[in-house]
Formats: structure tokens, sequence, C-alpha cells
């Protein structure tokens, strides 16, 4: 425990709920210290030498004195390879068609003793030893994985055995586990130029820093900023990007672990490169990688159809929301809609905190501050703002509370080794934690949000869900020891902990769909795991108020977008404290062109409406409010294509050119879909910035005026405005004065063609609209537009605006 934590844990001892969180705390720690196996001598083994091999589709088995290695490439060019039997399934991460093997990769004998298989896409080296080279077909190095290295109990293992935690006495009914998982590291060399992304939602990138990542997801302990790693997301996904090629990397293991990183160094000592090195250290379950090869866009669709493909938002929850921990009643919720529509500002959702809930118990009202909810929600649709949930995965476990004797009674909840429920501490008091990795449970729970839609609520946040226990000091989880269903396998929280909040989306989603099928489900989660993209998106969590904390805002959305998950977005104007006008107005400018676009805050932390700050910003955040309305149309497109090719709305600036180094290290800056680039300033004071652009013609949308890339140029950036820049050719679709959607079209550069895709809103249900494809050529006679259609291409049909 640091200073700052004893700190805090002592301070916390002075209330009820510090009280039972020091309980809680102490109680988990009692319970793993029996439930958990016991480490004996442990020896390291490594895969041996190659003793055969034999081809199945898509590639085939490498045996080694003492492991084997599958490996097989599927349709479409993924890459899978598992150690010791490991195979892609069972899986949370993957979607629900895993394409299949494709019959065009073979399997053969190398030169220097090894096997490879090649395929049209990559080709898979494996060398005597193990180790695992992945190439261009062009014969560019992406990765080499040293011959990995396992920690088994000194007695031994055999080859190919079954992880432990499964069996009699290992499963979710209770019992010690008979033997600790093994645990294991293997070491990846990169090329000395890559750079790192991914891993899940970090506060301090999204090119990610030399050193160690924890995968774990972690509740941060109140607010945090760029330092605080891990955070509620953590993935062991990473997405390399260097000359040779972008691949993306994911072991499919929810396990802890690390993952150290170190780029590498051209020229390091005596002219030689220094390669970047990933070492990834697991403590139990399968060593198994999938890999993705080729362009980012390429890399992102593929791993969107393993994965599944992002849910779309329904059209309301691509405009601005309204949360508030701390709204004290429905009069108070009336004020802040009311406050919005007199000033003119935009609005289409407000969030309900855990404040409306009676005593803190989830699925309940406080009827005495919210006596009629359900009329309140009706009203509020009638003037276009929606309601959303807060929805917590503890149950205050009292008996004659419906919910907890549901559960109950369902056995819906996580047990501990020997049977008991397991109880910890969030807002409520002493709760249980329905397990969500057990498909009953998840169908129990999601028949439960039956009331929330009752309650006239449009969308869901769940929140607290990696899962929180309160405790002073240490891990704020459940028991490492605590059982789960593990769908029906059986095991504990060890392996069960990072796709908790994924199998709560799941749960949820479900419920939702079921419940109230002809709607597309709005949800969002503050934890989860690979995969949960197809459930919905996520926000920052408590993001620290502070220049830091805005800057970590834009790391997560970019991190997340690159794992997968395309619809995020921070706390405007950060969880705690008071921002000042110039902090708060910077960081609306930024949420204004991220896809949850939502201010939210603590409560006790200072106001956050835009009328708080003084006219200067009343009037700029206006003028936010209303473009991102404008924008509306190129919203719903973005969130249509991330669901058709993988793409996420917001992307790094190198998305096009990842051989751009300069690009590479751009993490100030992003791409808002193919048309738009905004470069939001994350400094206090300052009124222009500098702008790293990539190859092509950029317009300054505010002034027209027009810069070419590649290079770096300096824009200007008043308080009231945030650079945002169209590229030269695009088609952005836009809300037109009158309502309809107008094509605004800007110019191109002579000779060169432009274009682009727009998706028209087909509503909130699951119509699938017709994607129209446009070109864009300057001609002599102007700019000239063209629809694509299958008969041949014609005038839109739509109003086009050529700009500057
Ligand atoms: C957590 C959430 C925050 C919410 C609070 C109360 O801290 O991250 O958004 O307001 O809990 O529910």
């Amino acid at each position: 425990m640091d200073g700052r934590e004893l700190v805090r844990a002592l301070g916390s001892l002075g209330t009820a709920r510090g009280w039972r969180a020091a309980r809680a705390g102490w109680r988990t720690r009692r319970i793993d210290a029996r439930g958990l196996p016991v480490r004996g001598p442990e020896r390291a083994r490594v895969p041996g030498e190659v003793t055969s091999a034999e081809p199945r589709p898509g590639g085939g088995v490498v045996r080694f004195t003492r492991s084997e290695l599958m490996i097989r490439v599927v349709v479409g060019g993924a890459v899978f390879w598992g150690w010791d039997g490991a195979e892609p399934e069972p899986s949370y991460a993957l979607g629900s068609a895993v394409p299949g093997a494709d019959p065009r990769a073979v399997l053969e004998p190398d030169k220097d003793g090894g096997w490879q298989v090649v395929s049209e896409r990559v080709t898979v080296l494996v060398s005597r030893h193990g180790a695992v080279e992945v190439r261009t077909p062009g014969g560019m190095v992406l990765r080499r994985d040293l011959p990995p290295r396992w920690w088994e109990p000194a007695a031994g293992v055999p080859a190919g055995a079954a992880p432990a935690g499964r069996g009699p006495g290992d499963g979710s009914g209770g019992g010690r586990p008979r033997r600790p998982e093994r645990r294991w590291t293997l070491r990846t060399e990169v090329p000395a130029d890559a750079r790192f992304f991914g891993l899940g939602g970090r506060a301090s990138g999204p090119r990610l820093p030399d050193g160690v990542h924890q995968l774990w997801n972690t509740d941060p302990k109140g607010p945090f900023g760029p330092g605080d790693d891990p955070l509620y997301i953590t993935m062991p996904v990473l997405l390399v990007v260097s000359d040779a090629g972008t691949h993306l990397a994911f072991h499919d293991n929810s396990w802890d672990g690390r993952v150290t990183l170190r780029e590498g160094e051209e020229g390091a000592g005596s002219g030689h490169d220094r390669p970047g090195v990933c070492e990834t250290r697991m403590e139990g379950g399968p060593l198994r990688c999938w890999v993705i090869v080729g362009k980012p866009s390429r890399v992102m669709s593929r791993w969107a159809r393993l994965t599944g493909t992002p849910a779309v938002p329904p059209s309301w929850a691509l405009g601005p929301h309204h949360a508030r921990w701390g709204f004290g009643s429905e009069a108070e919720v009336r004020r802040i809609v009311a406050g919005y529509q007199e000033r003119g500002l935009p609005l289409s959702a407000v969030h309900l905190d855990i404040d409306h809930y009676d005593g803190h118990r989830v699925f309940t009202v406080d009827r005495e501050r919210f006596p009629a909810l359900p009329a309140l929600a009706e009203e509020l649709r009638q003037q276009g703002v929606r309601l959303v949930s807060i929805v917590d995965p503890a149950v205050k476990a009292e008996q004659g509370y419906a919910v907890y004797d549901g559960g109950s009674a369902a056995g819906a909840f996580v047990r501990d080794w020997r049977g008991r429920e397991v109880r910890g501490v969030v807002w409520p008091g002493w709760c249980a934690y329905p397990d969500f990795t057990d498909p009953q449970a998840r169908r129990w729970w999601g028949g439960l949000y039956e009331e929330r839609l009752a309650q006239g609520f449009s969308g869901v946040w769940h929140d607290m869900n990696e899962p929180v226990s309160f405790a002073p000091a240490g891990d704020r989880t459940l028991p490492r020891s605590a059982r789960h269903s593990l769908e029906g396998h059986g095991g504990d929280h060890r392996e069960a902990h990072n796709v908790y909040g994924l199998a709560m989306a799941r749960a949820g989603y479900e419920g939702l769909r079921s419940l109230r099928p002809d709607e597309r489900p709005f949800l969002f989660s503050r934890s989860g795991w690979a995969g949960m993209q197809r459930y919905g998106g996520t926000w920052s969590g408590d993001v620290a108020t502070g220049w830091p904390g805005l800057r970590a805002s834009l790391s997560l959305v970019l991190g997340l977008g690159l794992c997968g998950v395309p619809y995020s977005g921070p706390d405007i104007g950060g969880f705690d404290g008071s921002p000042s006008a110039e902090l708060y107005l910077r960081w609306f400018q930024l949420g204004a062109y991220l896809p949850l676009f939502r201010t939210h805050a603590a409560i006790h932390a200072g106001r956050r409406e835009p009328w708080e700050f003084g006219p200067e910003v009343l009037q700029a955040t206006r003028a936010l409010l209303a473009e991102r309305e404008r924008l509306r149309p190129y919203w719903v497109t973005l969130a249509h294509l991330a669901r058709l090719t993988g793409a996420p709305y917001v992307r790094p600036l190198w998305w096009g050119a990842p051989d751009d180094r300069l690009l590479r290290e751009c993490g100030d800056a992003f791409l808002l879909g193919d048309a738009l680039l905004v470069a939001p300033v994350l400094e206090p004071g300052v009124e222009r910035r500098a702008v790293r652009l990539p190859r092509g013609r950029w317009y300054d949308t505010a002034t027209g005026r027009a810069y070419d890339g590649p290079g770096q140029v300096m824009v200007e950036a008043p308080a009231a405005r945030i650079p945002v820049l169209a590229r030269a050719g695009s088609v952005v679709p836009v809300r037109g004065a009158d309502g309809r959607l107008e094509l605004e079209v800007w110019t191109p550069v002579g000779g060169r063609r432009g274009g682009g895709l727009v998706v028209p809103d087909a509503g909130d249900g699951w119509e699938r609209p017709e994607v129209e494809r446009y070109t864009v050529r300057l001609t002599d006679g102007g700019v000239r537009v063209r629809q694509v259609r299958a008969e041949g291409s014609g005038r839109p049909l739509r109003p086009v605006r050529v700009r500057p």
C-alpha cells in the first residue's frame, strides 16, 4: 500500500461504508487464503525439439518433445495458433460465426528443419524449437515469438493436459482446486520501428508507453489520470504498426496477466537494430493466439468478423447526453432539460444515476423523489429527450428485496469454494453478485430489464462491473477463488474476472432484445473485454478533471476503437471537482467529436451545465451542439460503417498511412471517419496549434483555408473553436436547414477523384439501410458529384452543397 492509499484507507474507516469495506477486504483475503490452490515448487518447461508434423485443414499440428502446436489459417486470412490442445473455442471473445479453415493454406517442411504454413496473406514459420514467426507474403517479418515457457508443478504435468480448475471439485460447485494453473510467458520481437496500440482502454496513449500493462479489469479507486494503469477495460489485444506492415495479435485468455512493452531502436549498438519486445505473462489459461495481418482497415474488418460486429446505437444515442450523479428529484431533471431548451441547446438523453434508486438497490425507484418516472419519461420523450438508466450488477443482499430473493431462488449469485454466496460491499451495502458467466443467471438478469422499460427508460448504462467490491486497500473485487459457471465448464474468478462485464453486457443486451424486439438496445458498459462491441459501447469512467484527464479521454477512445470497440466517450469536464471555463469548453469541444457525447460528474463535483461557465462558453457550446446535430447523418453513417467494416468512427491519423512514421507518433488529433480530421486543444492558454496532416489537401472547415499534406501546419484554435479539417474530395452527409439529408462535398484537387459512402438513418429498429456511394471529380465545369448505382451512375437524388 502506498502512502496515498494508506491515507485513503484510514480516512474511509470514518464511515459505515468504510468499515464494511474494510471487513469485505479482510473476508476476501480469508476466503482466498483457503480457496486458492497452493503453489508448490515449480519448474520451467519449453516445447523441446520438433519431432513430427501432421497437416490439417488450414495448416496442421507440429509436435515437439514436450508440447504440440496447432496452426490454422481461417477463411479471410486470420491465423490461429494454440499450444497443447488449445482450440479457438470455447471463447468469450469470438462472435457466433468463427470462420472455417482456409483449405488453401498448407503445412510444409521448411529448409531449416522447421515447418511453415503458407497462405495467401501470411506465412507462419515454426522453428525446430517452437519459435513462431509471422511474415507478410513478401517475406517481411512482422513478429517473432520465441519458444513459450510454462511454469508447472515440479512433479510435472503431461503435455496437452487439460488446465487445472476443471472437473469434480474444481468447478463452480465449491471445493478446493486440486492443482494450480500453468502459468506461461511468451516473448515476442517486432521490428525496431514498430509502435504498439491497444490493450483495451489505457489512459496513456494511444501509442502505448514502454513498461508493464496489467491485464486485470480494475476500478482505479477514484478519478484517474494518464499514469493510472490498468483501468476498467483491459484486453490482450495488441495492434502493432511498423514499416513492414500492421498486425493485430490477440491472446484469447481472460486470466490475469501482464504485457511488458519495449519499443525497439534502429541503429542501436554498433549500428544494429534492437527489435521491439512484447512480453506476455499469464497466470493461467490457454496459450492461444489470433494474428491478423494487413492494412489497418483490413485488420479491423477481420477482427470484427472474428469477434462480432459492433452494435449500432439508435440514432438518438448519437446526439448530446447529459448525466449527473446527484440528480435529486424529478423536478431537478425537468429543470435541467428546461435549461437546455430555454437556451436553444439540443439534448438527446438524460441519464439517471444511482440516486434515483431506492436505497441504491438496482431495479428499484425512490418513489418519494421520483414518484412518476414513466410519466416523466413520456413527457421528456415528447420533447425528444430519452431517459437512460444506470444498472449496477451488485444486488443488495437483503431478504424481502425481490431482486435478491429472485436471484437467490434462481441460484444466480457467485459462490465461494465452500458453496456460500460471496458478499461484497458496494453502494447499497452488503451485496451478492450475479454470475453472468452462467447462461441461466444471464437469462434471469436479462428479464429484470422489463422493470427498466416499464419505468420508461430507453437505454442502460452498466457500471461497477469490473466487478467492484469496495476495499480500503488492495484489489477491490471478488475473491479470486470465487466460483463461476464459465458456461458450465466451472472455474474461478481468476478466469471469470475479466469477462464479467462482457457477460453482463450480453445478459443486458439479450434481455432488452427479447423484451423489446423492435428496437436496437442502447447499452454501454464501464468494464468489458474483447468482443464487448457486440452488445454496445463504453465510456471513460471516472476520468480526473484536469488537462491530463482531457488528454487521457482521447487516448481511451482511440485505443478502444483499435481493439474493436468503436462507441465511447468521456465524462465531459471530468468526473470530479470543477473544471475552469477554459478546460470545460475544450473538453466539450473534444466530446462533440467523439461517439458518446455526454457530460457527467460525481455527486460532489461542480456543475457541468453549459450555462454555468459564462456567456462565452454558453455561446460556444451552443454552436458545438448545433454542429453535432448538423453532422448527425455523418454519425449515423459512421455507426453503420463500423458494423459493416469494423472501422472505428474515431481513428488515429496513421489509419490510411501506417508507414508514415511521424503520424504514428501523433496522439493529439484524430480522423473522424474518412472525411474529417479533428485537432482538439489539449493544453491551457493555446490559441493556435500544430497539426500533422496525412497526405492530400485538407480544408479548415471554419475558414475554408486549404492545407496540403503530408506535413505539419499551424491552425487557428481560438477559445471558441476546435480545429476541424475536411479532406478534399470527401462527401459528408449533413442535416440541411429543412431537416433533410444533404451532401456536403469538399472540392477535390484537380485530377484526383474523391467520393464517400452515406448510410441513411432507417430508424431505431433492425432495418439495414442501403449504402449510398458517391464519386466526386473536379471538371472544367466545376465539382461533379455522381451517385453509383447498380444500373450505372447518375445525378445524386440528394441536395449537394460544395465547399469551401
Ligand atoms: C462510478 C461511475 C460513475 C457514477 C458513480 C455512481 O464511479 O463510474 O460514473 O456516477 O459510480 O454511480
